[in-house]
């Protein structure tokens, strides 16, 4: 697949501000600062399209981006983040779940981990929400320039063990410094959207 159109359609808080329409979607999640918004940059080789920061708590809303006027890919407030209060953290966790377990559009989610630590527990209880909902079965080890090359493999295994994957589940290296790793998990959308 190549992308060659995306931009912005809505940032929404709740359910009755989705977009309308059947198109389906593929949303990012994973917890703040791992790379979900850097990743939505690079698959559309647009350098500014969603905001990425260093703090993490940037992507605070679900943000819905129509790409090539076919699907969206949704770009999903990070969790584990340390600083935000109570009532914060629980309004980002109704609006997870109202967008995760009640959106019929919704039909894969991408499930982003730091390639340089094992999943944290967060991560886990994450990938078994998935796995319940049927969303599951495609992870991105984000931050694969930090890595030497031939630590990857060792790397890859411990989150197949942590996030207890089975044999088809996949595990993709990105960079989005380097640029690489984008056309494998493209491939993969592309096959995910054909189902
Ligand atoms: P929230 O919106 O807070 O949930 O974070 P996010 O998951 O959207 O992370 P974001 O894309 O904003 O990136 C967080 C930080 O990690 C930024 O400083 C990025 O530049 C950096 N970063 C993202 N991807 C990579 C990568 O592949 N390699 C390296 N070295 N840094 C990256
Ligand atoms: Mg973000």
């Amino acid at each position: 697949m190549i992308i060659k159109k995306a931009d912005i359609e809505t940032i929404a808080v709740k359910p009755q501000q989705y977009p309308e329409g059947n198109l389906k979607e593929i949303a990012f999640a994973g917890r703040s600062n791992v790379g979900k918004s850097s990743l939505l940059n690079l698959l559309t080789k647009r350098r500014n399209l969603a905001r990425v920061s260093g703090n993490p708590g940037k992507t605070r809303t679900i943000n819905f981006y129509l790409i090539n006027d076919e699907f969206r890919i949704v770009d999903l407030p990070g969790y584990g983040y340390a600083k935000v209060s109570k009532s914060v953290s629980q309004n980002w966790g109704d609006m997870m779940e109202m967008y995760l377990a009640g959106r019929e559009n919704l039909v894969k989610v991408v499930q982003l981990v730091d390639i340089r630590h094992a999943p944290s527990k967060q991560d886990v209880e994450m990938y078994e929400y998935l796995k319940y909902y049927g969303l599951d079965g495609l992870v991105v080890a984000t931050k694969a320039d930090k890595i030497s090359r031939n630590q990857t493999m060792k790397h890859i295994k411990i989150i197949r063990q942590t996030l207890k994957l089975s044999s088809e589940d996949k595990v993709i290296p990105v960079s989005a410094l380097k640029k690489t790793g984008y056309q494998e998990l493209l491939d993969e959308l592309e096959s995910v959207l054909g189902e």
